[in-house]
């Protein structure tokens, strides 16, 4: 069994550990954070729950000591800002970079043969970041975001066309942006049935795309902070996906060499994740309209990749 840290403890992270210690994914788990206390303080609350859910995970949250992430198998970066109302995730690229940067370098010190798990925002950039800082191989840094999306086109979908969610296949591909998410519609099915042969009504379907789309910003307008639940569920669906060697098709965020048509960039694509992390992108038949949304989405993206030299993160 594995042994996995998560950075952060702030509400992603500590939901993200809750999650991966509740449903025992690792035989061990550290929760670290820089603020004194938090990590050691939210693991005890945590530990406190085994006997009310009956799990049994072996857990510890530390103060900044990296020593005792030493070894670990997988590691999720939650660390940094997160939004605030009215705010993009690319805006947080300035405060957040150096943070990622520092969390990764200090994390492979200790476990140098780790799989990086970025979720920290603007994802797409952070991804990149910590792929080219580091110098991994691109199968050992990927991005949360798509999993997260596609979780919440699938609430979105469900909602509308009255049915279980978990009856729904659905991805959103492209960047983890408000304007840069692409939910494919076209290749969303409810038990093998395309869901636009189960609504003829397009205009039900945009609204869909749209409020998928938007989903983090309208949790953060509702919550004052960008949203927990899902992101921190996401997150340790990615690294179940990594630790039980799952195989699962997840959008991921990762670096691309000519798949899609793109090269040089860290973006959302569907991706087969097991034990190696990224270990193949799966690339599916876009519609002309996708291809092109696709195309803008990576240029938004590279733009914001552009800032990290700027401000000399890379
Ligand atoms: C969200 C943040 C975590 O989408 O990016 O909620």
């Amino acid at each position: 069994m594995a042994k996995v840290t998560v950075v952060g403890a702030g509400n992603v992270g500590a939901t993200c550990a809750n999650v991966l210690a509740t449903r025992e994914v690792c035989s061990e788990l550290v929760l670290l954070d820089i603020k004194e206390g938090v990590a050691e303080g939210k693991i005890l609350d945590m530990y406190q729950c085994a006997t009310l859910m009956d799990f049994d995970t072996n857990m510890v949250g530390v103060t900044n000591d990296y020593a005792a992430t030493a070894g670990s198998d997988v590691v999720v970066i939650t660390s940094g800002m997160p939004r605030k109302p009215g705010m993009t995730r690319e805006e947080l690229i300035g405060v957040n970079a150096g943070i990622v940067k520092s969390v990764a370098t200090e994390i492979l010190k200790h476990s140098p043969n780790a799989i990086l798990v970025i979720v920290s925002n603007p994802m797409d950039p952070m991804a990149y970041l910590t792929l080219k800082a580091t110098g991994l191989p691109k199968n050992r840094v990927v991005g949360l975001g798509g999993a997260l999306d596609s979780a919440r086109f699938k609430c979105y979908l469900a909602k509308a066309l009255g049915v279980n969610s978990n009856d729904i296949e659905g991805m959103v591909i492209g960047g983890h942006g408000d304007t840069t998410m692409i939910p494919l519609i076209s290749k969303a099915s409810v038990k093998g049935v395309p869901v636009t042969q189960l609504c003829k009504d397009k205009a039900v379907l945009d609204k869909v795309a749209a409020d998928t789309m938007v989903g983090g910003a309208t949790l953060t307008k509702l919550l004052g902070t960008s949203a927990w639940y899902a992101p921190g569920a996401a997150s340790a669906s990615v690294v179940e996906a990594i630790v039980r060697d799952q195989k699962k098709i997840i959008p991921a965020c990762v670096y691309l060499e000519g798949e899609y048509g793109q090269k040089d960039i860290c973006i959302g694509v569907p991706t087969v994740i097991g034990r190696n992390g990224a270990e193949r992108v799966v690339e599916l038949e876009l519609t002309a309209e996708e291809k092109e949304l696709f195309e803008k989405s990576a240029e938004a993206v590279r733009k914001t990749n552009a800032i990290l030299t700027e401000i000399k993160a890379l």
